[in-house]
Order: structure tokens, then C-alpha cells, then sequence
């Protein structure tokens, strides 16, 4: 048995539309931060037909969708076919039984499926045989099932660079490791109802707003400026690239066809709130929101019990308290 552990990532510079759906090949750079919590097991054993069983952080069983079987399964033949093409297809197994663990809520935008294809990727890494797999092998393995679980195959800060063309032709490369600029993610979830839309249907429209090609022609300078600003420690620059790209994502999604309103009247009291305490308060804190309501309090030391008391006020909403975090990795092969 094949066992790999991950967490979500938290996008600073966000990923949405791909250049290639079925591959999973984004239509332009993002960079994110690897957290080290909540994590997610997965484990993987041979067997005659494709099986996954899934668990909460309880221990309860939670059967997957059919939906989500599919998507797995489909994963796994992808991924077998990059092995092949890397030319380290010997003795794959036809069929697998997965097995998962997850301590994240799903679809509310904290990136669970960031965290499990994360691990797949580590998994299937390791049913070749001889010479391990390069980091950069892992993250296309990852990528192959979730655009954003491509960024976890390093930890700390992470971007995922789009190379020539072709599966292999995405993927991380590591910004700065965790060591060098402890953050804090304070996560508010305002709602733990699952979102009807998902990213792999909203990526697909994405080319659909008339803000698209505009917001793909922004992220080169933006990328850069985010490097900059993670590689110099200077929070204020980081911020204000940030807030940028993730607002502009949520205009995009939100002026695509059908369009996807994952913000709520919640996520817009918290942004307001919390702009006005970090004036207030001086804080260095940014704000972010992936696809859902839930929003993501990105503070430096000095600032984070400020915005985790502030956190803690919110009535009705789970809070997690993460931080810069490592990479997607094996526990057991
Ligand atoms: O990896 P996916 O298909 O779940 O897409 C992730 C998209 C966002 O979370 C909205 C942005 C990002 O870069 O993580």
C-alpha cells in the first residue's frame, strides 16, 4: 500500500480557465502558498476494478459522487498514460483501490481538490519502478486531476509556469520554501452548503467573459510583481497584487457563461470589516477568496492575533488556523 499526505493551497496570483480542458493545462501562470493544514491521506492498493472509499476527519464514511468517481478514475488513466509517455509505464497496475481521508470540508473554497490530487500525484509517483520521479514529474502527475494541486509538489510558495505545449507542458516551480516567510492563512467559512458549480465547469467557460483575454494579458506583470514581493518579504506590495488578481478572477466568473456568483453578501460584510480594521489597526493582512464564499485572512506574524480574534467573532462560520506549510509528500511506499 501506497500512502501520501497533503493540504490545500491558497492562490495569491489565482488560476481560472485552462488553454487545454482535458489536460488541465491553464491558459496562464499562478503562484499560491502551501498550507499545513487540514491535511488529506490518501492511500492506494492494487485491485481488479477501480474502487475509492472516502472519509471525513471523523472517520465516517463519505461516499464520493458518481461524478467524483469518474473524475478520479479518470485521473488515474491520464496519469498512466504520462508515465508511459515518460517512458516508465512497466508493470502499472490495471486498477486501483483508493482510499482517502480528508479533513476539509469539500467545494467551499478551501482547495480540497488541490489537496487530494496532490497526494495522488505523490502515489502514482511512486508505482514506477527504479529512480524516483523529479518534483516537477509529481506536479504534472498532480496537475493531471486538479490545475491548482500542481502547485503542491514543493512547499512554501509555489508557481505553476506554463512551458510549450503538451501534457507535460505545466508545471511548479518553487518561489521560496516554508521557511522563509512564515504567513498566516486565517480561514472564515461563512457557509459549509456545497457550491452547484465546480471549478473543472467554470474553467471551461471562463473564455466566455468579455474580461478574459484582458486578465490574461495582466498576470505576467502581476506574477512577476508577486514574486517580487514574496522573494523581498514586502507584505503591503504582496497585498495589493493580490486583492487585485483574486477580484478580478470573481469579476471574470462572474461575467461568464452562465455566470458563477460564488461571493455572498457574508464574504462582502468580512471584506469590508476587515479593510476597515487593518486601517484602523495598521495590520498586515490581505484578503482572498477562491471558488466559493469562504475567505482567506493572509496575515504576518505581527498581525495574526488581531485577525484571529476577529476571525473568532464572526457568528455562524468555521475557522481554520493555517500556515505556510510543506509539500505534498509520501508517508509509506
Ligand atoms: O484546481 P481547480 O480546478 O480546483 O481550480 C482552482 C481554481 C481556484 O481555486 C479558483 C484558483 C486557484 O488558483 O487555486
Amino acid at each position: 500500500m501506497i500512502t501520501a499526505t497533503s493540504s490545500p493551497n491558497i492562490a495569491l496570483i489565482k488560476y481560472w480557465g485552462n488553454r487545454n480542458d482535458a489536460l488541465r493545462l491553464p491558459a496562464a501562470d499562478s503562484l499560491s502558498m502551501v498550507l499545513d493544514t487540514p491535511t488529506v491521506e490518501a492511500s492506494v492498493e492494487l485491485s481488479d476494478v477501480f474502487t475509492v472509499q472516502s472519509y471525513d476527519a471523523n472517520g465516517t464514511e463519505k461516499p464520493q459522487t458518481e461524478q467524483s468517481v469518474a473524475r478520479l478514475a479518470h485521473h488515474f488513466t491520464l496519469a498512466k498514460e504520462y508515465l508511459v509517455s515518460l517512458g516508465r509505464g512497466k508493470n502499472l497496475p490495471k486498477n486501483i483501490s483508493l482510499t482517502i481521508r480528508s479533513a476539509i470540508p469539500p467545494a467551499i473554497g478551501i482547495a480540497s481538490s488541490a489537496a487530494v490530487f496532490s497526494c495522488l500525484g505523490e502515489a502514482y509517483g511512486a508505482l514506477v519502478e527504479g529512480r524516483p520521479l523529479s518534483r516537477e514529474e509529481v506536479s504534472i502527475l498532480s496537475r493531471l486531476g486538479s490545475g491548482s494541486a500542481g502547485r503542491n509538489s514543493y512547499g512554501g510558495f509555489v508557481a505553476l509556469i506554463n512551458h510549450a505545449d503538451g501534457m507535460a507542458s505545466s508545471y511548479a516551480e518553487q518561489i521560496a520554501d516554508e521557511h522563509h516567510w512564515p504567513l498566516h492563512d486565517i480561514v472564515i467559512v461563512p457557509s459549509v452548503k456545497e457550491k452547484k458549480v465546480g471549478s473543472t465547469e467554470g474553467h471551461a467557460a471562463a473564455a466566455t467573459s468579455p474580461l478574459f483575454a484582458e486578465r490574461l494579458r495582466a498576470i505576467p506583470k502581476r506574477m512577476r510583481e508577486c514574486i517580487s514581493a514574496l522573494r523581498t518579504r514586502d507584505f503591503e506590495k504582496l497585498q495589493v497584487v493580490s486583492e487585485e488578481d483574486a477580484l478580478e478572477m470573481h469579476r471574470v466568473m462572474e461575467s461568464q457563461n452562465p455566470p458563477l456568483q460564488y461571493l455572498s453578501d457574508e464574504t462582502h460584510r468580512i471584506l469590508k470589516e476587515i479593510e476597515g480594521l487593518r486601517k484602523s489597526e495598521k495590520l498586515n493582512v490581505l484578503h482572498t477568496m477562491d471558488a466559493g464564499p469562504t475567505v482567506h485572512l493572509i496575515c504576518a506574524e505581527d498581525s495574526v492575533q488581531t485577525v484571529t480574534e476577529f476571525a473568532e467573532a464572526q457568528k455562524n462560520c468555521l475557522i481554520f488556523k493555517t500556515k505556510t506549510g510543506k509539500s505534498s509528500r509520501l508517508i509509506t511506499s
